[in-house]
């Protein structure tokens, strides 16, 4: 027989689950099986904090509170949460075609999707392949460059180029191309034939700037440095993303994507955005390729695609990139040796077109656009995100953003903070109340950080 049910966790870390919990069950000592990822599991499990619910702006915790999403989930959840659209064409989709094969077979909702999402991209990246996730999407785009040149006569292009402070995921690909020392250091010796350019943040030259910052565009030209180093026949592609989002909002200096593009050009290397999280509608446009004027060569996507309702990603790719590994296979043979069981699978098709259909028909992405000035009010921003930093406490770092961030739970704000930085993207449903929330309480906690 199960404990009988009560309010709130207790001393030793078990969970009492609430009533409105119907299938969360939990045994004394539970928490201990999950290791949880990106997280000090000692000390959530000593002192965890569970969401049972969420609806629009709020998500419930097991105690019944409510907690305010000034993050969007994890930068995700863009249509806000609990939209009975994306539910209902899942609950649907689930009952009609619950799985198909991803290899080989096909079902028309795949095809449906990706042609409504090429629609979102300018120019010619018109062709999506479709992954479960941020990581496994850069990966996709990076060996889809590698390869690219080889079927093009170029097989020697197999250098990879990222950037300081940037972040890909976790795959072992994005890893060595991401920037942050603690996502690699101890993981071995990674990828060979990886480059990274420096980050764009510069606090001096850049203190106090709004949007974009006049500062940095130079920074661009260490490509030239390292084409000059390794020569371009020897260099596949540059990914990074155009505002750095895991490192604290990095936004992209006044011209610098301009000069990526310009440099990759004239060296014919392929230029990747990783648009995880400024994709769909996060910069107040449809991605950052948009809202730059910039277009790449490959967009990785994720995250925003079914408002993190359903894992996926997908890798918008241009025409002349799909064209040449057809131009380089006999018609009956696979063209491209990846793929995964789950690409495009049928739920997650539904969650997505139900996503898309939302972003529309509230045309959030303007929305987003609309608000973002009063989010600059209170924020260093870009469209819908922004954050600040910290300064970190001599010999322990990290340690007063995680104060603000446990603080700010327990007045009901959930934040992100990585290192010693907190980083905000709410959902684009936020109404201009929500952002005087979130910045009451947020001004409130700083007050009190040691
Ligand atoms: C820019 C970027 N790329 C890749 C990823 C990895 O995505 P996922 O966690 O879905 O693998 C993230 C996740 O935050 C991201 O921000």
């Amino acid at each position: 027989m199960p404990a009988p049910i009560k309010l709130g966790h207790q001393p030793s870390g078990e969970i009492m689950s609430t009533p409105s919990a119907t299938n969360f069950e939990p045994t004394p000592n539970n928490l201990e099986s999950f290791w949880m990822p990106f997280t000090a599991n000692r000390q959530f499990k000593a002192k965890p904090r569970l969401f049972v619910s969420a609806e629009n702006m709020h998500y419930t915790t097991i105690e019944g509170r409510k907690v305010l999403d000034s993050t969007a989930g994890l930068w995700c959840c863009n249509a806000g949460h609990g939209r009975k659209k994306i539910v209902e064409a899942v609950s649907k989709q689930i009952a009609n075609l619950d799985y198909a094969p991803a290899f080989q077979m096909g079902h028309p909702m795949a095809f449906q999707l990706a042609s409504r999402l090429s629609q979102l991209m300018p120019g010619d990246l018109d062709h999506v392949f479709f992954t479960n996730s941020g990581s496994e999407s850069v990966d996709t785009a990076l060996k889809i460059a590698i390869a690219y040149h080889r079927a093009k006569g170029q097989g020697t292009r197999q250098r990879l180029i990222g950037r300081e402070r940037g972040y890909h995921g976790v795959g072992f690909g994005g890893i060595s191309v991401g920037g942050i020392v603690s996502n690699r250091k101890v993981f071995g010796s990674l990828l060979n034939g990886v480059d990274h350019l420096p980050h764009t943040f510069n606090l001096k030259e850049q203190a106090f700037s709004r949007g974009l910052p006049a500062w940095g565009a130079h920074l661009a030209d260490e490509l030239e440095r390292l084409v000059t180093l390794h020569d371009a026949s020897n260099i596949a592609a540059v990914i990074v993303e155009p505002v750095a989002g895991s490192t604290g909002v990095l936004m992209p200096p006044q011209g610098y994507l301009q000069k990526l593009r310009q440099i990759c050009d004239k060296h014919g290397i392929l230029l990747i955005f990783d648009e995880v999280i400024t994709g769909f509608g996060r910069l107040g446009k449809g991605f950052a390729t948009e809202y730059f004027g910039v277009q790449p060569d490959m967009v990785t996507a994720a995250k925003g695609l079914t408002s993190g309702t359903i894992p996926m990603g997908c890798v918008f790719v241009r025409k002349g990139i799909y064209d040449a590994f057809m131009d380089n296979a006999a018609e009956n043979m696979i063209e491209l040796f990846h793929g995964y069981t789950y690409s495009a699978h049928p739920v997650a098709c539904a969650a997505a077109l139900a996503t898309l259909d939302i972003y529309k028909e509230e045309d959030l992405f303007n929305r987003a656009n609309d608000l973002a000035p009063y989010w600059e009010d209170a924020l260093h921003n870009l469209g819908m995100i922004g954050a600040v930093e910290l300064e970190p406490i001599p010999g322990k770092p990290t340690a007063r953003a995680f104060d603000a961030f446990l603080k700010c739970y327990e007045k009901g704000l959930l934040i992100r903070t990585t290192g010693d930085i907190i980083a905000m993207s709410p959902p684009l449903i936020a109404e201009k109340s929500h952002i005087d929330q979130i910045f009451d309480i947020l001004s409130g906690v700083l007050k009190t950080l040691d």
